[in-house]
């Protein structure tokens, strides 16, 4: 699938389950300028997220799909990919979305999704990266932005942060010191959808009609570019 922005201007809509940090970081960049998004919908899956109030405050319309009021799973698919189709977005983005997207709702949207996950993937898909970082005794973990596919956190990786990892680091210091370097990431990538042609097949992300063979790395000044 291959995204065009008319005008530079991106209609997102954002899946959020918690603290909405990387929600606000969208705002803010919107709210200055200096990010050309039209955030159309913040769907939460969790009624007391704290995300909701930061959306409310920006005005943006937000809906609560709780996945805990649905017996079959396929059926809070279904409800997420009616309330997403809705909006019309050209980009849904999973920004601490702390469920899967099935393969219900995964088929039935019709635009790419990308998901923000903490850690330098292929390594540590799922749950608990940060102390698995720590277990295995790397010397740095990140972030990544990938493309939402059936795989979870599977899907070709688009751009990454990096950062240390530092003598008395626990999950939290390190939870704590990724948090702004995912902000930034977030918003660099989104820019990149609305700057440029992005797509994927299963050879990887293309990025203006070339294949890239390693994600994009987010540089100390905000850009993004091969390593
Ligand atoms: C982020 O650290 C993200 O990597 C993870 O959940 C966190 C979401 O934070 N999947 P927030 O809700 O955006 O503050």
């Amino acid at each position: 699938m291959t995204l065009v922005c008319m005008n530079n201007q991106l209609r997102v809509c954002v899946l959020i389950s918690g603290s909405g940090s990387n929600l606000q970081a969208l705002i803010d960049q919107r709210d200055a300028g200096s990010l050309p998004i039209e955030i159309a919908l913040v769907i939460s899956n969790n009624p007391e997220a704290a995300g909701l109030q930061r959306a409310a405050k920006a005005g943006i319309t937000c809906q609560v799909i709780d996945h805990k009021l649905f017996e079959a799973r396929s059926d809070f698919d279904l409800a997420l990919a009616a309330a997403i189709n809705q909006v019309k977005p050209d980009l849904l983005i999973l920004a601490g979305f702390m469920r899967i997207l099935g393969s219900g709702a995964l088929s039935g949207i019709h635009c790419d999704a990308i998901n923000l996950h903490p850690s330098l993937l292929p390594l540590y898909q799922g749950t608990h990266t940060y102390q698995r970082a720590l277990d295995a005794g790397d010397s740095e973990h990140g972030a990544s932005i990938h493309f939402v596919t059936a795989e979870l956190d599977g899907g070709p990786v688009i751009s990454q942060v990096r950062i240390p990892i530092l003598p008395g680091d626990d999950s939290e210091s390190l939870a704590a010191r990724l948090g702004p370097q995912e902000h930034r990431l977030i918003t660099a990538t989104v820019e990149l959808f609305c700057r440029r042609q992005v797509s994927f097949t299963q050879a990887g992300v293309i990025i203006d009609a070339n294949l890239i063979h390693n994600p994009l790395q987010l540089n100390s000044d905000g850009s993004l570019g091969q390593k």
